[in-house]
């Protein structure tokens, strides 16, 4: 590993390879005395393997160091930090951009704040999660913050075990790019301060999936068959677009696929959950019998649902409840005039808390002033226990949440976070109480909706990021599941079995 031409590290300097240093592409050459240096995509690859770069141009791979938001939460955060978070985002987002010294930090005269530059990259640079970041991945030291080895020599490393040799470059089979291992480093963010933004490699290391045999690579990287490059054999290759939950929110002629992976992505969340319900009569916390209705949803993804950057996705069910004249006599789920979820903090909705029996998974990101002032280890862990036995409270807002603990909207914010995900394999189960509906009959509809941004989150980033105010309406709002049923309450109070479909 210490032979390797470079590393890429995270936040802190590590063995060798310092952040800053890492990657000047000059050294490298003049260290090792050859050629070292990453391809286009599109001009380097695509002659002989059309087919991965038509798929990878369209992945949110390639859109990594494009994506609008990203600029804006850079914008802000190294704002807000007088430039404490360094070249941390840029580290999975930018590789090439990070190891060819193209963003530095800088204190902008003009603006009085610290800045980043991320727009400004070169070609390659801006091609984020390009090729030649994953085919030259050659360790993965931990799974998490990008702590990976790149050794872009040159050779293309995959997992085809005979390939043709070609002209264009050394091909070497790696055993590491057939695990998830090889993801993980990036799909594992730990903030500077400690809050856990993204776990997605550890939930999906204690899932059935993992245990199955069923890696990252097995669901976002189907196989087919086909040519890997013109002259070669058939085998069994590896889709590239990498289909996730998020979309294009540039302009539709500004990146590749802006349908196409909308489509693509609303079938992946088609088949991430299973929705049940069913009337019940259960008991309340006074021991009385309470009508209610009891949804299921079960995760089928292989980590946590949703899962990745969970402070900024939305999952959530929306269920409305007609009577006979078409009135609507119960709702939860439903949004405020700005589009957002009424949860019960003041600064996600202009009604906040107005929606008591709301369902919705995803995380808050957590500020916690007491956690703040520790330094000794075994405190700090029992300080984060107590902290998530009090996520109920602090996640109702109100005045029962703790006054040193504030919710927070911006990773570098946060030092700890409230997980209200749906785990690994697990179902979760939410009552509505519908104890308040008089006897009648009543028609009923349920949605599992997602989305990748809730407004809130975009309108902070217009205020203190600059993001293009047009961003906010490309967020696609995404009906993952839903139900319709009929039902009636008889005079007696019971819930006579409705109709559902
Ligand atoms: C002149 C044609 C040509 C060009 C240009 C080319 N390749 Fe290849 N590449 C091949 C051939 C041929 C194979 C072997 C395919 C096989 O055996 O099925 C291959 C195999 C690979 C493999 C698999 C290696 C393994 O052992 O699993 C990777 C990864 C790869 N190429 C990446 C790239 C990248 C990235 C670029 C652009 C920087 C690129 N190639 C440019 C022809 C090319
Ligand atoms: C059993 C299939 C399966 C496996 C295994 C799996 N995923 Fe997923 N993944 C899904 C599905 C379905 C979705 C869409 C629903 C969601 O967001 O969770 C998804 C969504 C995602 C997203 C977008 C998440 C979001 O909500 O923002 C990321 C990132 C991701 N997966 C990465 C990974 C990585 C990395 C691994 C391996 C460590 C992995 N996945 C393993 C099925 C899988
Ligand atoms: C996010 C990481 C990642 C990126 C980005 C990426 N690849 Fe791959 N690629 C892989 C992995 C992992 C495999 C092996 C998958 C497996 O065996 O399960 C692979 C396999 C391949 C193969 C072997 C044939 C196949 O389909 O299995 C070729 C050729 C290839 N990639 C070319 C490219 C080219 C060209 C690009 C850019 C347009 C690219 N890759 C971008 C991770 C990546
Ligand atoms: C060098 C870091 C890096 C590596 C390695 C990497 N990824 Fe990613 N991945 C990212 C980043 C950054 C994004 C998000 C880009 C954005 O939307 O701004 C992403 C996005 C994704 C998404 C889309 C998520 C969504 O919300 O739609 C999936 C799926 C995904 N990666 C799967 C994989 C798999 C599978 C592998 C391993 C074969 C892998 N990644 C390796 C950095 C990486
Ligand atoms: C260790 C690697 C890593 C680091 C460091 C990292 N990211 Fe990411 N980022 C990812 C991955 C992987 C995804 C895809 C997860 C998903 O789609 O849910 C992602 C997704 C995103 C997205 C698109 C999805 C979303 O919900 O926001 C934005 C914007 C983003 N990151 C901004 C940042 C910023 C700003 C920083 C620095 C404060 C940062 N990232 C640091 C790996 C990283």
């Amino acid at each position: 590993m210490r032979e390797s031409l470079f590393c890429l590290l995270a936040l802190l300097l590590s063995a060798g390879c310092q952040v800053g240093e890492a990657g000047n592409t000059e050294v490298l050459q003049n260290r090792n005395g050859k050629l070292v240096s990453f391809s286009h995509p599109q001009t380097e690859c695509s002659q002989c393997h059309a087919q991965h770069v038509e798929e990878w141009e369209i992945s949110n791979h390639a859109y990594a160091a494009k994506d609008p938001v990203f600029h804006a939460m850079v914008k802000a955060g190294q704002a807000q930090t007088e430039g404490k978070i360094g070249q941390f985002c840029v580290q999975c987002h930018s590789p090439v951009g990070l190891a060819t010294e193209q963003t530095p930090v800088f204190f902008d005269e003009d603006l009085g704040v610290f800045q980043q530059e991320t727009e400004d990259l070169d070609a390659v640079a801006q091609q984020g999660v390009s090729c030649d970041v994953c085919h030259s991945i050659t360790d993965v030291i931990e799974p998490q913050n990008a702590r990976m080895v790149l050794t872009p020599d040159g050779t293309k490393r995959g997992t085809i075990v005979d390939p043709v040799p070609t002209e264009a470059h050394q091909s070497s089979y790696s055993q590491l790019h057939t695990t998830s291992e090889v993801c993980g480093s990036c799909h594992a963010v730990t903030t500077p301060r400690g809050a856990l933004a993204e776990e997605t490699f550890s939930e999906w290391a204690s899932s059935d999936a993992a245990k199955q045999g069923k890696t990252c690579q097995s669901c976002h990287m189907p196989e087919y068959i086909g040519q890997a490059a013109p002259d070669a054999p058939e085998r069994t290759l590896h889709r590239h677009t990498f289909v996730g939950v998020d979309v294009s929110l540039l302009p539709p002629d500004e990146f590749p696929g802006y349908e196409s992976m909308r489509e693509l992505v609303r079938a992946m969340l088609e088949s991430s959950a299973k929705l049940d319900m069913r009337m019940v009569a259960s008991q309340n916390f006074e021991q009385r019998q309470e009508r209610a209705l009891e949804v299921t949803i079960s995760n089928l993804t292989g980590h946590a649902l949703p899962t990745g950057a969970t402070a900024e996705r939305q999952l959530w069910l929306e269920i409305i409840i007609k009577n006979s004249a078409g009135d609507i006599v119960f709702e939860s789920g439903t949004l405020d005039a700005h589009g957002d979820i009424r949860d019960g903090i003041a600064s996600h909705s202009s009604r906040p808390g107005t929606d008591p029996q709301l369902a919705y998974y995803g995380q808050y990101l957590i500020e916690d002033q007491i956690l703040k002032s520790l330094t000794d280890p075994q405190e700090i862990e029992e300080r984060k226990k107590a902290l998530d036995q009090a996520c109920d409270a602090i996640v109702q807002g109100g005045t029962n949440a703790p006054a040193e603990v504030k919710v927070v909207t911006f990773p570098w914010q946060a030092n700890w976070q409230c997980n209200r995900m749906i785990a690994p394999d697990a179902s979760s189960k939410h009552l509505f109480s519908l104890q308040e509906l008089p006897a009648a009959k009543y028609s009923a509809s349920l949605r599992l909706l997602f989305r990748t941004f809730p407004p809130y989150f975009l309108r902070e980033l217009e205020e203190v990021g600059a993001l293009d105010a047009a961003v906010k309406d490309r967020v696609p709002l995404v009906t993952v599941a839903q139900k319709e049923w009929a039902f009636q309450i008889g005079g007696d109070g019971f819930v006579l079995p409705g109709q559902t479909h």
